[in-house]
């Protein structure tokens, strides 16, 4: 049998004639071959890496003249300006984290093929991501050291990102392993601020902003973009969300009640640093947004992502007041939203809120 040097995969020596059976694969602290696919045991991160690459783009195929002409002719105001330039100081940063914790973390502490599958995938849609913004702010003529720098000059962008790292450090520690309670609860914890806080929450002020934008005719292209990113994000999220209930079954003994008030407090600090990006970001009203209706909205995607991996909501009764959003993530629906030329990668998979 070959072998080679993985730092999480079980020697492949160890069974060398038995054959894998789709039952003792396992999402975390395996012992079958990694590099063995099938039989599959996780079809549905299989699934989700099929529609992913049916979801496939990239930036340069959006045409940014009109951006372009918009940005440099004085039709933006003060204030739209400003969240252009936010949202890019937040997000040409934070796809490089979330990339580096795919890459240098997550992945080798993951013994499902299938799973990996997928994050191979995700992997690749981070650098698209990095693309995608970067190629909005060339298209801009924007100052890259000004946009590049904004996470470390940047309170409401630094404070996110502070919150983040210490989770995505955990992983990406070259000493960190899986295999005890106290270090699978880790990883875990890192899982889900990961894709339900990092993915799930923090990618959400800067999308509605965006999106709004387009839905008023400006930045068309800048928000075609987004809505592909949203498609691609919304997908991440799930997977990360049906891996962390994997991980959950095949490990009850790591859902513990301190592990859960651990938790909830991750949830209750996050929607307040999101909140303080979304005054930062919008000190007055703008395109018929302001702050205090993020306050609901937050604390609405914050109850959904909970209740998705099994939390009690914290808080009860918010309703959306962005259902318009809920659209945006379906392009089947809204091919031509922006009026814009949309590319029609998308041949199949999945696209919904849940
Ligand atoms: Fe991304
Ligand atoms: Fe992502």
């Amino acid at each position: 049998m070959l072998s080679f040097e993985d730092p999480i995969a079980p020697a492949a020596s160890a069974t060398p004639s038995k054959r894998i059976s789709a039952s003792d694969k396992r999402v975390i602290n395996g012992t079958t071959d990694v590099n063995q696919l099938v039989p599959f045991a996780h079809k549905w991160a299989w699934d989700k890496y099929l529609a992913q690459c049916a979801n496939h783009w990239m930036p340069q195929e959006v045409n940014m003249q009109r951006d372009i002409e918009q940005w440099k002719t004085g039709q933006l105001t003060e204030d739209e300006m400003r969240i252009v330039k936010r949202n890019l100081g937040f997000f040409t940063t934070a796809d490089s984290l979330a990339a580096n914790n795919i890459v240098l973390g997550t992945y080798r502490q993951i013994t499902s093929p299938e799973c990996r599958q997928f994050l191979l995938r995700q992997a690749f849609d981070e650098a698209i991501h990095t693309h995608a913004y970067q190629y909005i702010v060339e298209s801009l003529g924007l100052d890259e050291g000004e946009v590049f720098g904004a996470y470390q000059e940047v309170a409401s962008i630094r404070d996110k990102d502070e919150f983040l790292i210490p989770f995505i450090d955990t992983l990406c520690d070259p000493a960190f392993k899986t295999g005890t309670l106290e270090n699978d609860q880790r990883l875990l914890k890192s899982l889900i601020v990961f894709a339900c806080i990092m993915e799930g929450l923090f990618f959400y002020v800067g999308f509605v902003q965006i999106l709004a934008l387009g839905r008023q005719n400006k930045m068309t292209g800048a928000a075609e973009q987004y809505q592909y990113i949203l498609r691609d994000e919304s997908m991440h999220c799930n997977f990360g969300i049906d891996m962390i209930n994997q991980i959950k079954l095949e490990n009850p003994a790591l859902w513990t009640e301190p592990f859960k008030a651990e938790l909830n407090a991750l949830f209750q600090r996050a929607v307040e640093l999101e909140y303080a990006y979304a005054e930062d970001t919008m000190p007055r009203g703008v395109l018929g947004l302001n702050a205090a209706m993020f306050k609901e909205y937050l604390r609405f995607i914050a109850n959904r992502r909970m209740q998705q991996i099994g939390l009690e909501p914290l808080f009860p009764g918010v309703t959306n007041p962005f259902p318009w959003m809920s659209e945006m993530i379906d392009l089947k629906k809204e091919k031509n939203f922006f009026e814009t030329r949309v590319t029609e990668y998308q041949t199949g998979g999945a696209l919904s809120w849940d």
